[in-house]
């Protein structure tokens, strides 16, 4: 077994990429040091997130589901990501449903960032702007962000991290989004991508060493 140096990740979007644009910026200051963004992989081929990355220098592929059937959705994905030799893969605003088919085949190697402090506004049918939507009309006073591991059920997998937001009285769903990104999401997203990547090549280098 080889030596591994760093972990190759592939990052999965659709949409704006700032959460992207956080982790190619963490990997640009050395905050990101166990792993490289090697592959962006969007299933809009118009999402800018894969301007981010084509300006970072990062290789791009879309796989849009269209008339398709999910196992040959499914199917693209998985030989791009073997393609690379991906050792992690990180949904940041990836909006898409990866069946349990898929994800029972990478155990603690996807993870993905939400935004809210699961368990609380999370499962089906909450993504993006509806999460805070949920959260102001509940009236929670404390919102945030959380990093998990992916597994068959929707955002069900093991917690790597979270970090809380206070919500104000003047809060539109927008100007929450945006608070929770900047305050919460775009600094446990790539600390968690470091933390996770360390993991993997410590633990993979154990190997090697054993063998
Ligand atoms: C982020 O707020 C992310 O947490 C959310 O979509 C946004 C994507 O923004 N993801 C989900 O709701 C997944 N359930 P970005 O494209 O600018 O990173």
């Amino acid at each position: 077994m080889k030596k591994l140096e760093t972990a190759n990740i592939a990052v999965m979007v659709s949409g704006g990429g700032t959460n992207l644009a956080a982790i190619l910026d963490a990997e640009k200051k050395g905050i990101l040091k166990s792993g490289r963004v090697c592959l962006v992989i969007s299933n809009k081929k118009d999402a800018f997130a894969l301007e981010r990355a084509r300006r970072a220098g990062v290789k791009t592929a879309v796989v849009e589901k269209g008339e398709g059937t999910q196992e040959d959705f499914e199917g693209q994905i998985v030989s791009l990501i073997e393609r690379e030799h991906i050792d992690l893969i990180v949904l940041a605003g990836f909006m898409a449903i990866l069946s349990e088919k898929f994800t029972s085949k990478y155990p603690r190697r996807i993870i993905n960032v939400h935004p809210s402090l699961i368990p609380s506004f999370c499962g089906k049918g909450f993504y993006g702007l509806r999460v805070h939507r949920a959260a102001l009309d509940y009236g929670v006073k404390v919102t945030g962000a959380t990093v998990h591991f992916v597994n068959e059920v929707p955002d069900g997998g093991e917690i790597i991290m979270q970090k809380a937001v206070r919500i104000l009285d003047s809060d539109t769903p927008e100007t929450l989004q945006k608070r929770v990104m900047r305050l919460a999401e775009w600094k446990i997203l790539p600390a968690s991508v470091e933390k996770v990547c360390a993991d993997i090549v410590s633990g993979r280098n154990r190997l090697h060493n054993e063998s």
